[in-house]
């Protein structure tokens, strides 16, 4: 991909599934990483968090493409917290160029406590969103070379799906903000050449998915059709996909090559959204 080599780039959930797909395909495009993930799991959900050990693999497979990665452990809802851990990166390689603000959560689930499920979810897949783009941006700015942000939110920013659960809601809500606050963002940053963009993948083989309480949902649709995930099925006959497809959409979209694209919530979802 033209323009990458010799960019840095900062990113979000960064310890494993599609965090990791893209610090490691940027690496491979020749930039260097700011890596950050919560390594912690969050009360409210139902299935764990990335560890310390998916962080060091992800280190690995970046060293491996042999290219340098600052990698922190930090959580997206503590800005001051993500602030240090990005300047740490920002004081070893001098420049941030692109943000891919990643990291997301959901409770999958019977609601138990919803005031703390609203808000988790609110807290990292909106706000942490906005501190992620905030902790980053002013050193963009100053630098003057433009850069490229991508927000990844999901086919539920497009296209709700009926629930009634607050950590569902909240999701839907929260993926759906993000289309606001990028278009709003792109609109202001374009004369400086950053480019704001959101991302929208339907299923994607991660932590999110391939866990005991998603199977378990699974099993609630196919008995009962009655829950978050019945109903859902992407157009074409492929029912998940991997978190290298997302990374390698999101190479294009931080590249010279589409230079011209910003403020745009670019469906990858095997046809999702328009069956
Ligand atoms: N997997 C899917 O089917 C799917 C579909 C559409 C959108 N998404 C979105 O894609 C993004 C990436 O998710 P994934 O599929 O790779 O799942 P994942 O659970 O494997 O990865 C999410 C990463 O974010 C980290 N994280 C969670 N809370 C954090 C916090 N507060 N601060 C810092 N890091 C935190 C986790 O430790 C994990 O490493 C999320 O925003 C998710 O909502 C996922």
């Amino acid at each position: 991909m033209p323009g990458l080599e010799g960019r840095v780039a900062f990113i979000t959930g960064a310890a494993r599934g599609q965090g990791r797909a893209h610090a490691v395909r940027l690496a491979r495009e020749g930039c260097d990483i700011i890596a950050v993930d919560i390594c912690a799991d969050i009360p409210t959900m139902t299935y764990p968090n990335a560890s310390e050990a998916d962080l060091a693999e992800t280190v690995a497979l970046v060293e491996k493409e042999d290219r340098r990665i600052v990698a922190r452990k930090a959580d997206v809802r503590d800005y001051a917290g993500l602030k240090a851990a990005f300047d740490e990166g920002l004081a070893e390689f001098g420049r941030v160029d692109i943000v891919i603000a990643n990291a997301g959560i959901i409770r999958l689930g019977d609601e138990e406590d919803l005031l703390a499920e609203w808000q988790d979810v609110i807290d990292t897949n909106l706000t942490g969103v906005y501190h992620t783009i905030r902790a980053a941006l002013p050193a963009m700015r100053e630098a003057g070379r433009g850069g490229s942000i991508v927000i990844t939110s999901s086919t539920a920013g497009i296209k709700s799906s009926p629930a009634d659960q607050a950590s569902g809601l909240a999701y839907m809500a929260s993926k759906r903000g993000l289309v606001g606050l990028a278009q709003s963002l792109a609109g202001h940053l374009a004369k400086e050449w950053i480019r704001v963009n959101t991302i929208h993948p339907t299923g994607v083989m991660s932590g999110m998915t391939m866990n005991e309480a998603m199977a378990k949902q699974f099993e609630q649709a196919a008995a009962s059709g009655d829950n978050m995930i019945a109903g859902m099925q992407n157009a074409l006959p492929i029912e998940m996909l991997q978190p290298e497809d997302i990374a390698n959409a999101v190479a294009f979209l931080v590249s010279d090559e589409a230079k011209f694209i910003t403020g745009i919530a670019w469906p990858l979802d095997a046809g999702f959204t328009v069956r």
